[in-house]
């Protein structure tokens, strides 16, 4: 069956800028994120550049992510950085005591920095609130920021880096309501205060301090926290939230009703985005803005425990969610950066690797897509789209959409995903205003089923592929169900 619907994008009028921040990432020290998917130190058969593996360093190079979060994620407030510089023999082994696994600091905060390099990427470094002093997390600002002359900077010069990092994202604790000290707002406000004040001072004036926000199910953290915080509140540039989309039973093997329960998480990340975007907005004074980084999200299938080390797979279902939940993003003014979690072998990951192999999953595949999109400005939408029954009487339109008009005003994107499993829709779509645009490319992501995955059996099961754009009608254009498409347009 197949239905008729309209979109209208008005290129005359675009609205604010998509910020490239919200494809970033976060990669922990968890199950087989860090050690096998990044790291494998001298393995005789896995090829790597000085211990980082040449295929993680390729796939993700391919993405360009602004920005990487580490080391944790509740390791966070468990790290000490000084167990993870100068040579590796002489690094203290640990016990990971958040993930119950072994941490032998063979990469630390030099591996780190020199992956982020590899890749492209920016860091975003998590400090040590819970189980650390300010002067630890100062001292890690001085190892790796500072251009003076110090036995911490003659350190890092004798560790091979010569030069300041320049790190540029700082956290402040982690969770610090639950893994990062059970803490209450009140006392979180009160370390977050001494902390910013030393790391700030020492991290240099580029640096940029994000504090540790609520989950769904604690948004009165925020308003607490940011109540301590009134007569510093300029001591705050991100308030980090983390919301995670649970109940969708397992990562292979789940119904139709643990599908609509995903998308029905689209839904509550709109509701806590706009909550926490008003909220910041409201605390922001003296021109001093307080924006809203979603600093960990995506979806955490039943397989993911503490057992199989957060390990799960990820189907055409986990890409339809991601490319759903970036366009609820794109509308969020307010919001600056989201890090899904996590980048390798953990929840929703980018890439998954057994030994020698590696795979992309398909959300991999919705990064690379929707990598147009950044910097992008967001064109407003009229559209009459049918919407699907969800769980617990919510709704979403079956078509979810975004268009962006490239900075430099010559290109707009478009994406669509027909969330649907079973229709098709016609979709009539228009980019109105005074140019015209002419279709370049086009790019479509689907397959037979919504369980189907890439394995490494099978790596390209589910891989991008080009759409012919000759063969395109834009007034009578055809989405399939459970399929995504991406269209590239230039002044005619
Ligand atoms: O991403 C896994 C864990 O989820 C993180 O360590 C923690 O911050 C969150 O609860």
């Amino acid at each position: 069956m197949s239905s008729t619907c309209k979109l209208l994008f008005s290129a005359d009028v675009p609205q604010h800028t998509v910020s490239r921040y919200l494809y970033s990432q976060f990669a922990e020290h968890l199950g087989r994120c860090i050690y096998e998917g990044i790291w494998v130190g001298n393995h005789p058969k896995i090829p790597n550049d000085n211990g980082i593996r040449l295929d993680t360093i390729a796939a993700l190079k391919q993405l360009a992510l602004p920005c990487l979060r580490w080391p944790g994620g509740c390791f966070a407030d468990n790290y000490h950085w000084t167990d993870g510089v100068g040579p590796q023999a002489q690094r203290p082994r640990r016990h990971n005591m958040w993930w119950n696994q072994p941490e032998t600091n063979q990469f630390g905060t030099d591996e780190f920095l020199r992956f982020c390099g590899l890749i492209g990427t920016e860091p975003y470094l998590c400090t040590n609130v819970g189980s650390g002093t300010v002067e630890e997390a100062r001292s890690w600002a001085e190892y790796c920021n500072s251009t003076q002359d110090t036995t911490l900077t003659a350190m890092r010069k004798a560790n091979g880096h010569p030069e300041p990092y320049g790190v540029k994202w700082w956290g402040v604790g982690n969770e610090n309501w639950g893994c990062g000290g059970t803490m209450t707002p009140r006392h979180y406000a009160e370390h977050y205060r001494q902390f910013v004040t030393y790391l700030r001072g020492t991290a240099g004036p580029e640096a940029k301090m994000i504090a540790c926000g609520a989950h769904e199910n604690r948004p009165e953290w925020d308003e607490q926290f940011l109540d301590a915080m009134k007569g510093a509140l300029h001591q705050i540039d991100f308030l980090a939230m983390h919301t995670y989309s649970w109940g969708g039973g397992s990562d292979l093997d789940f119904s139709v009703d643990e599908y609509r329960k995903i998308l029905a998480s689209i839904n509550l990340l709109d509701r806590e985005l706009k909550r926490a975007v008003a909220l910041t907005r409201a605390y922001s004074y003296y021109g001093h803005p307080i924006r809203v980084a979603l600093d960990e999200w995506g979806t955490w299938y039943s397989v993911a425990t503490v057992q199989t080390g957060l390990y799960q797979q990820n189907t055409l279902r986990d890409a339809l969610f991601a490319a759903a939940a970036f366009h609820c993003f794109h509308r969020h003014e307010g919001l600056f950066m989201t890090n899904m979690a996590q980048t390798i072998n953990v929840l929703q990951s980018l890439l998954l690797t057994r030994g020698e192999q590696l795979v992309c999953t398909p959300t991999y595949h919705v990064f690379d897509m929707f990598q147009p999109h950044r910097e992008g400005r967001l064109l407003p939408c009229n559209s009459d789209l049918p919407v699907l029954d969800l769980v617990d009487s919510q709704q979403i339109t079956a078509i979810s959409s975004s268009a962006t008009l490239a900075a430099d005003g010559k290109s707009v994107f478009v994406s669509l995903v027909n969330l649907d499993l079973d229709n098709d829709y016609t979709v009539n779509m228009q980019i109105s205003g005074q140019d015209q645009w002419k279709l370049v490319s086009g790019q479509v992501l689907t397959a037979p089923d919504i369980h189907d995955h890439n394995t490494f059996e099978t790596p390209e099961q589910i891989v991008p592929a080009a759409l012919d754009v000759q063969m395109i009608d834009l007034k009578q254009l055809s989405v399939p169900a459970h399929t995504l498409i991406t269209l590239s347009f230039e002044l005619a």
